[in-house]
């Protein structure tokens, strides 16, 4: 079954159809600029852009960076605060005239590494952690998704986790790769502390660069690095559209 999946990030919305049974993406992928601010009928309509490029209209699965529960967003870490108690859902429903399943953003890289990629095959805990301008997380549990997790909100010395070992956060305060993997270690070890998950998965765009600060985690669990680097979020989303059977 061939479903269009469109990840909503920070700097682009991206889309392609992706063969759910395969996990391929069945064309190159088309990205357009997220809108700033992200409010939600601007990005709606760069959402509906995406939709038409491909003159889709079957269902189509969107990925969405907050707490998201029947298609309504419950928080905005990262994005326009006009989103909280916004139903995305339906907004993109009413523009595009598709069915829409909205999930969140590493939900959705995490059901697609569970599936294809790094995780494939894995029974327990696994906890995939998105890496990027927050922190996202994915928890599995012999394979079934409890969802909208939000680990990346755990409290690190009184801040919120992400303000200190997100990606931004080593950008934004220029730290080695040394200093920052400081900070993501500490950080795995309370979500260890509290999860005792067997697996870690890595994910976001930092992952690209695992071998500068994965050797220096002293987790228990084991820590593998995703294998799907920035399809996840697209191929996750279409297979969280799937209907139901
Ligand atoms: C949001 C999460 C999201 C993560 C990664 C966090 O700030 O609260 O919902 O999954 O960023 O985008």
């Amino acid at each position: 079954m061939h479903i269009l999946g469109i990840d909503i990030g920070g700097s682009g919305i991206k889309g392609a159809p992706v063969d759910i049974e395969t996990g391929a993406m069945l064309t190159e992928r088309f990205r357009l600029p997220t809108p700033q601010p992200s409010r939600p009928e601007d990005v709606a309509d760069v959402v509906t852009q995406v939709i038409e490029h491909f003159n889709w209209h079957g269902p189509v699965g969107i990925t969405f960076p907050a707490i998201v529960k029947e298609g309504v967003v419950y928080s905005a870490a990262n994005v326009d605060s006009g989103w909280i108690g916004a139903d995305a859902r339906a907004l993109f429903e009413r523009k595009s005239g598709c069915p829409i399943t909205v999930v969140n953003d590493a939900d959705a890289a995490g059901i697609a590494e569970m599936t294809f990629g790094a995780g494939k095959g894995h029974r327990g805990v696994v906890i995939m952690l998105t890496f990027g301008t927050g922190i996202g997380s994915a928890l599995f549990v012999n394979g079934y998704l409890v969802p909208n997790t939000e680990l990346g909100h755990l409290e690190l010395r009184g801040k919120d986790a992400e303000r200190r070992a997100s990606d931004r956060a080593r950008q934004e305060k220029d730290l080695s790769w040394e200093k920052w993997a400081e900070r993501v270690d500490e950080y795995l070890g309370m979500v260890e502390y509290l999860f005792s998950p067997d697996l870690f998965i890595i994910g976001g765009g930092v992952s690209k660069k695992a071998e500068r600060f994965v050797p220096l985690l002293s987790t228990r669990a084991q820590i593998v690095t995703a294998a799907l680097l920035n399809d996840a979020g697209i191929v996750g989303a279409a297979m969280a559209a799937k209907p139901a059977e």
